[in-house]
């Protein structure tokens, strides 16, 4: 895993990007590249090849992508610096070509010899399938053909595959096996955009970078986990996707699994890749399978979200009038191993809530009673860890202190720390990262093939059960609410309640 900044530029080479003309490109991963070019961190012979289905030449194809940089800039009041555009744009090639056509893989295996001839790239290639999953395979199995991703090929033969990787246990273990038939493992890179998250790489640094926390990390002093990612939006143009992925699919097995591995995992021995993969491999076994009893499903309803009206899941396009596709998903999950048992951990991630909010709450055991006795319980509250993942990137200690005045009352005060009050943060989409460690060989922040295999086992009872039963109360929430009532009764069995889903602010 890079700190970006004390790096050196990767080795020369080609990035090859599938989906050349799609929204990741233009987003995430030509932004992305604009910025390692601002911190010196872009490899200094450097070639651009984008595929597509699309008729267009190379000057379109760079000219489109420069008009939709300027416009991400533009978000943060930035205009667009010539000499960094120059650094990723100078050798750009736009390829036509239909990705399951091995005439595409002849003609890029013609332009990528040309190239390393003129600009002398060591025969290194990353390639990047940003594309629509369902072309994973069939690009891979090409590549594999044309003898493009040959291990013993002169330079470093490289493949990031992004999110999502497949759709349940079956089908990802399909993909994890065609794959392996053409590269070795440590040729592949799965994304997981959640691990480019400096907020979310820091839960290491807090946990194993500390002498106060690590100590305190287990079921003697946590009584629970709350882990949420809120979003205020809703699926935007994306029915079609949403229609066959819904909440759980869309998040759990990566993103939310991503966050729960890097808070409970055990300390790795060293910051190797292997060596964290490791740890997390083995915490991902130690989860117990979800029981359908621990999971609540639910799909929006029209509402206000930001004082804005919002319509229903089922009224947007591309959706079913009668969908049952999940909107909204809440879980109590438990680990099996000497530092969790009976602990559990509530997860939950949603469309359309009140706000965008993400964080991981950590509640500590509450103080016995005794020398409080003259205190109402509520007002004693346990103290809470709070890492705001995002927006106003933090950790807040929240613990009980003397309110000034005669006589001993309690009230819950809170410390925090805003990365923004500490760090200056260049400009980032959150790919740069990611990218740069698998133009360097780090593999730190990219799932490996059993993660990805084991997070899907963990689902698959749900993603089974709820395929035979049909959701008899849809739409069971309110846009611009913060979900269904039956995610309070989940914690409600336990005695416990979720925290509300705010923004912290200065507090
Ligand atoms: C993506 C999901 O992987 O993550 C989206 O497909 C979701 O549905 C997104 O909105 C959330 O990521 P972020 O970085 O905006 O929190």
């Amino acid at each position: 895993m890079s700190n970006l900044s004390h790096k050196n530029p990767p080795p020369p080479c080609a990035i090859v990007i599938f989906g050349a003309s799609g929204d990741l490109t233009k987003r995430l991963i030509v932004p992305a590249l604009y910025n390692l070019a601002r911190t010196g961190l872009l490899p200094e012979r450097l070639s651009l090849v984008g595929i597509g289905h699309s008729e267009k030449t190379s000057e379109q194809w760079r000219d489109d992508l420069r008009a939709f940089l300027e416009q991400v800039l533009a978000k943060t009041e930035q205009a667009i610096d010539e000499n960094l555009w120059k650094a990723v744009s100078r050798h750009m090639t736009f390829l036509t070509g239909d990705f399951e056509k091995p005439e595409t893989y002849t003609a890029l295996d013609g332009l990528l010899s040309k190239i390393d001839e003129e600009l002398g790239l060591d025969g290194n290639v990353l390639f990047y399938l940003a594309t629509a999953d369902h072309f994973f395979a069939t690009i891979a199995g090409r590549l594999g053909e044309a003898g493009l991703v040959s291990s013993e090929a002169k330079g470093f033969r490289r493949l990031i595959v992004e999110k999502p990787f497949g759709h349940d246990l079956d089908s990802a273990r399909a993909l994890n096996k065609h794959l392996l038939k053409y590269l070795k493992e440590e040729q592949i890179y799965r994304i997981d955009h959640f691990l480019g998250k400096e907020t979310v790489q820091n839960i290491m640094a807090l946990r194993f970078a500390n002498g106060l926390f690590e100590p305190i990390w287990n079921r003697d002093r946590i009584d629970h986990v709350q882990i949420t990612v809120a979003e205020s939006i809703g699926i935007e143009t994306r029915g079609k996707f949403y229609e066959a992925t819904g909440a759980l699919r869309d998040m759990v097995p990566n993103h939310l699994f991503q966050l729960v591995a890097m808070t409970a995992m055990e300390p790795p021995v060293s910051f190797d890749a292997e060596d964290i993969r490791a740890k997390k491999a083995e915490l991902f076994k130690a989860i117990h399978p979800l029981a359908l009893t621990d999971v609540v499903r639910g799909q929006y309803d029209a509402g206000i979200v930001a004082g804005e009206t919002a319509r229903a899941y089922r009224a947007e396009d591309n959706v079913a009038r009668d969908s049952t596709v999940e909107t909204y998903t809440a879980m109590r999950l438990m680990i099996d191993n000497w530092r969790w048992a009976g602990v559990p951990f509530y997860l939950r991630t949603g469309k359309r809530l009140n706000i965008r909010s993400s964080e991981i709450a950590i509640r500590f055991k509450q103080a016995p009673y005794a020398l409080f006795r003259d205190t109402p319980v509520d007002e004693l509250d346990a103290d809470w860890l709070i890492l705001r993942i995002q927006p106003d990137e933090g950790i807040r200690l929240r613990f009980n202190a003397k309110r000034p005045g005669p006589s001993m009352t309690l009230e819950s005060v809170s410390m925090k720390f805003n990365y923004k009050d500490y760090f200056h943060q260049a400009p980032a989409v959150g790919y740069e990262t990611l990218i740069y460690d698998c133009l360097i060989g780090d593999a730190t922040l990219f799932q490996r093939a059993d993660q990805v295999e084991s997070a899907w086992a963990l689902v698959e009872p749900v993603l089974k059960g709820w395929a035979n039963t049909t959701p008899r109360h849809f739409p069971n929430y309110a846009a611009g609410s913060e979900g269904p009532i039956a995610a309070n009764d989940l914690l409600a069995k336990d005695g416990r309640s979720w925290r509300a889903i705010r923004i912290l602010g200065g507090k």
